[in-house]
C-alpha cells in the first residue's frame, strides 16, 4: 500500500514539473509565471481541484512517442474565486511550447463541458505556440472542438481569456470568442500572421510587440479589453472582475456586503456640469461618486473613450455603466464607441446585469471616415443592443442628449424603465446653435437677430422640461442625490419580467 502512495506521489511531482526546471527557469526568466503558479495566484488558496494530470499525447510521429510528458501542456480543473467556482485551464509553455495537441485540446473541452453542465465561468490562461506542429490535422481539429464548444457556452456561461504568452494564427479565435481578453504587457501577443509573413506578404516591418502585443489590442484593434503589468497583477484583477459577474445565466449576479450608504448624498455633483455647455467634465466622477465604494471595473478603458463602459455596484448588486464621455471628441457616437458599447450592453443583457446609461452625448460623429467606415451599421449596434435588452435599464441624462444619439443611449422609447435627467439636461434634435443655422437661414447676415433666435431656441429645447411634459422623462432629478434615486430604482426594478418574441436568434446588423 505505501508503495502505492509513494508511486502516486512521485507521478504526481513529476507532472507538475512540466517540462523541467531548465524550461521552467526559462519561463521565469521572461517575466512569466508557471501555468501552476498562475493558477495558485487566480484561485483561493487551496481550492484547486485537478483533472487529467496523467494524460498523455497519442502521437508516434517524429520521434514523439519518446517524450510524452504527463498533462501534455496544460494544467485544467476547477476552484474558487471568493467561494465561487470557476474553471480553469492553463497551458504550460515549458511542455512543447504549451501547443495545442488532440488530448491538449480534449482536456480543455472536458472543462468547458463542466462549466456549461454546472454553471460556472471558464478562465483560460493562454500561453503557446499554437497547433502542435508534430500533430497535424490532429491538433486542427482539437481547436475547433473548443472553437465550437466557446460558441455554445456563450451567453451561457461568462468566458475570459489571459493572454500570458504567444497566442498565434487560428488559436487566437478561442479567446476572440469569449466575453473578455485580458493581456500582459511585454510578455503577450496575438496576431493571426506573425511578423515574418507580414513582411513577406505586405513588405510591412514590424514588431511582434507592434503588430499584436497589449498596447496594439487595447488601443487600435480595441481586441483585448485590458492590460496588464504582469501575471500577478493580471490573476489580482481576473478575481476582481469575477466578483461583479454571475456564474452562469441561471444566475442572479452575486450580491456582496457593501458598507457605502445607498442614499450617500454627493453635493459635489450639483456643480459637476458648468456653465459653458462647450466646456468639457469629467464622465467618471460620476460614476466613482454613484458606485458603492467607489469600485469601478472598467472595460475597454484605452480604446473609443469617448464612452465608457464598465462594471460598479449598487447596493452590493451589479450594474454595468455605459456613459458618454465628454472629455474625448464631446462624447460623441461613432463607429468605435458604438462598437464598444453594443458588446459591453449585450454581455449584460445575456447575463442578466442591469445596465445604468450616463447621457452627454452631441450626436454622431460627422465625416466621410465615418460615412465610408459604415457608422451606419455600427451605430445600428448600440440602438439595437439596447433595444433589445430586457434587464433593468436606469438611464440618466446629464447635459446634452441630442438627435438620433438621445434615442440609442437607452431612450424611454427603447424600454428604458428609468429615464431621468437633471435639470442641466437639453435633449433636443440638435444643438441651439446648429438649430437656428437651419431654421433661419435667411436671417443669417443678421448677427443680433440670430443670437436671438439662437437664445429663444435655447429657452425652449435646452432643458430637459419639453421631453418631461410628453413623459419621456420620468424625473427631474437633483444631481446630488442621483445614488440614491438611481438604487432605489433598480431595487425596484429587480423583479422586472420581460420576454422579446420568439425567434430562433436575431440578425443584429454586424
Ligand atoms: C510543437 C512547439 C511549438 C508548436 C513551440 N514549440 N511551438 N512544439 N508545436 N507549435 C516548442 C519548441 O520546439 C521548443 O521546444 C519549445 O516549444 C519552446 O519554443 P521556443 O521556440 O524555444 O520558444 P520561443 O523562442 O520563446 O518562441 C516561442 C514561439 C516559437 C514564438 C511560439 O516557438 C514559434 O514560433 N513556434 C511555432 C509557432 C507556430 O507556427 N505555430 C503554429 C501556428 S498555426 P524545446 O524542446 O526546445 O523546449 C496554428 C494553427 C492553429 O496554430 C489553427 C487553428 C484553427
Amino acid at each position: 500500500m505505501k508503495d502505492i502512495l509513494g508511486e502516486l506521489e512521485a507521478r504526481r511531482a513529476a507532472a507538475r514539473q512540466g517540462g523541467g526546471a531548465r524550461r521552467i527557469a526559462a519561463q521565469h526568466s521572461k517575466g512569466k509565471l508557471t501555468a501552476r503558479e498562475r493558477i495558485e495566484l487566480l484561485l483561493d488558496e487551496g481550492s484547486f481541484e485537478e483533472f487529467d494530470m496523467f494524460v498523455r499525447h497519442r502521437c508516434t510521429d517524429f520521434g514523439m512517442e519518446a517524450d510524452r510528458p504527463a498533462g501534455d501542456g496544460v494544467v485544467t480543473g476547477w476552484g474558487t474565486i471568493n467561494g465561487r467556482m470557476v474553471y480553469v485551464f492553463s497551458q504550460d509553455f515549458t511542455v512543447f511550447g504549451g501547443s495545442l495537441s488532440e488530448t491538449h485540446a480534449q482536456k480543455i473541452c472536458k472543462i468547458m463541458d463542466m462549466a456549461v453542465q454546472n454553471g460556472a465561468p471558464v478562465i483560460g490562461l493562454n500561453d503557446s505556440g499554437g497547433a502542435r506542429i508534430q500533430e497535424g490535422v490532429a491538433s486542427l481539429a482539437g481547436y475547433a472542438e473548443v472553437f465550437q464548444r466557446n460558441i455554445m457556452a456563450s451567453g451561457v456561461v461568462p468566458q475570459i481569456s489571459v493572454i500570458m504568452g504567444p497566442c498565434a494564427g487560428g488559436a487566437v479565435y478561442s479567446p476572440a470568442m469569449t466575453d473578455f481578453i485580458f493581456m500582459v504587457r511585454d510578455s503577450s501577443y496575438m496576431f493571426v500572421t506573425g511578423p515574418d509573413v507580414v513582411k513577406t506578404v505586405t513588405n510591412e516591418i514590424v514588431t511582434a510587440e507592434e503588430l499584436g502585443g497589449a498596447k496594439t489590442h487595447t488601443t487600435k484593434s480595441s481586441v483585448a479589453d485590458g492590460a496588464f503589468e504582469d501575471d500577478v497583477e493580471a490573476m489580482m484583477e481576473v478575481r476582481r472582475l469575477v466578483d461583479f459577474l454571475p456564474a452562469s445565466n441561471r444566475e442572479k449576479p452575486p450580491v456582496r456586503p457593501f458598507f457605502d450608504d445607498p442614499a450617500r448624498v454627493e453635493m459635489s455633483l450639483d456643480t459637476l456640469i458648468p456653465d459653458n455647455p462647450n466646456q468639457p467634465y469629467d464622465m467618471k466622477e460620476l460614476i466613482l461618486k454613484l458606485a458603492d465604494e467607489g469600485d469601478f471595473f472598467e472595460i475597454q478603458e484605452d480604446f473609443a473613450k469617448n464612452i465608457i463602459t464598465g462594471f460598479v455596484r449598487l447596493e452590493g448588486s451589479t450594474v454595468g455603466v455605459v456613459a458618454n464621455q465628454p472629455m474625448v471628441l464631446a462624447g460623441c457616437l461613432d463607429i468605435d464607441s458604438s462598437r464598444k458599447a453594443a458588446r459591453f450592453v449585450r454581455f449584460c443583457d445575456a447575463f442578466e446585469i442591469p445596465i445604468l446609461t450616463l447621457v452627454d452625448v452631441p450626436g454622431f460623429l460627422p465625416g466621410t471616415a465615418q460615412e465610408y467606415g459604415g457608422v451606419i451599421k455600427h451605430g445600428a449596434k448600440l440602438l439595437f443592443a439596447y433595444g433589445e435588452a430586457t434587464v433593468p435599464k436606469v438611464t440618466v441624462i446629464t447635459r446634452k442628449a441630442y438627435g438620433g444619439a438621445y434615442d440609442v443611449m437607452a431612450s424611454k422609447h427603447l424600454r428604458g424603465d428609468f429615464n431621468y435627467a437633471w435639470p442641466t439636461a437639453e435633449i433636443a434634435v440638435m444643438g441651439a446653435k446648429g438649430a437656428t443655422e437651419i431654421l433661419y437661414r435667411s436671417e443669417l447676415a443678421d448677427k443680433d437677430k440670430i443670437a436671438q433666435r439662437t437664445k429663444e431656441y435655447e429657452d425652449r429645447f435646452a432643458n430637459p422640461f419639453v421631453a418631461a411634459e410628453k413623459g419621456f422623462i420620468d424625473e427631474v432629478i437633483m444631481p446630488h442625490s442621483t445614488r440614491r434615486r438611481v438604487a432605489r430604482a433598480f431595487a425596484s426594478l429587480r423583479g422586472k419580467k420581460l420576454q422579446n418574441p420568439w425567434k430562433k436568434h436575431d440578425n443584429i446588423p454586424l
